[in-house]
This record gives structure tokens, sequence and C-alpha cells, in this order.
């Protein structure tokens, strides 16, 4: 079985931080967030539950504070370890969660 193609590698996202990457899924193409945490990488859709905007305030640019990510449209705030909305117009909402993995130094979709 071929691998599938990478998103990025995971030098690219600063440790800690976030990343933007678009990503073919079965739905088409959808712009993934990429959060980093070491040699883990979480993946979500960038896709907010309350009105269905991306969450950057610019391509790639998410606000992250603490544990949390921010949704820089109205302010929804989700933890970063499971996507959960915990303060904020849609809390109790989830991002939705993308399977990726780090395999020798690239971020790919599991
Ligand atoms: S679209 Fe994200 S908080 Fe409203």
């Amino acid at each position: 079985m071929s691998q599938p193609p990478a998103l990025c590698r995971l030098d690219d996202i600063p440790d800690g931080g976030a990343t933007a990457v678009d990503a073919s899924l079965v739905d088409g193409e959808e712009s993934l967030i990429l959060l980093r945490r070491g040699e883990q990488v979480h993946g979500y859709l960038n896709v907010c539950p309350h009105a269905g905007r991306r969450l950057d305030y610019a391509p790639g640019k998410f606000l992250l504070k603490n544990d949390t990510l921010i949704c820089a449209v109205h302010g929804a705030t989700f933890n970063q370890g499971d996507g959960l909305c915990i303060a904020g117009p849609c809390r109790g909402e989830h991002l939705r969660t993308v399977a990726v993995q780090v395999d020798e130094g690239e971020v790919r979709l599991a």
C-alpha cells in the first residue's frame, strides 16, 4: 500500500504551535489545523462548529493560549488535546478530528 502524501514536515510546525495545511479528504479538499506538541501532532478540520468559518486570523496563524485554541471569528475556545469547545458560542461542541501520524519527520493522514 502506498503512503498518503505528506501534509508538511514536522519541522514546519513550531513546537507548541500550529499551522494550516490543505488536504484531500473523502469530502474533497479541506483545510486542516495541525497542532504540534513535541513529536506529536493533532489534526482537526479548520472549520469552527459555531458558524463554519476557518479558525485562523491569517492563513496558518492561530490564537493559542495555554492548552487552548481560540477561534479568531467569535472567540470559541477549544482544548488543543481533544477539540472540545470549553467556552464561547459553541460550548460543548467539538472540532472534527482528522487522524494524522508522524513518519520519519513527515506529517501524513493516518
Ligand atoms: S465561527 Fe468560530 S466562534 Fe464563531
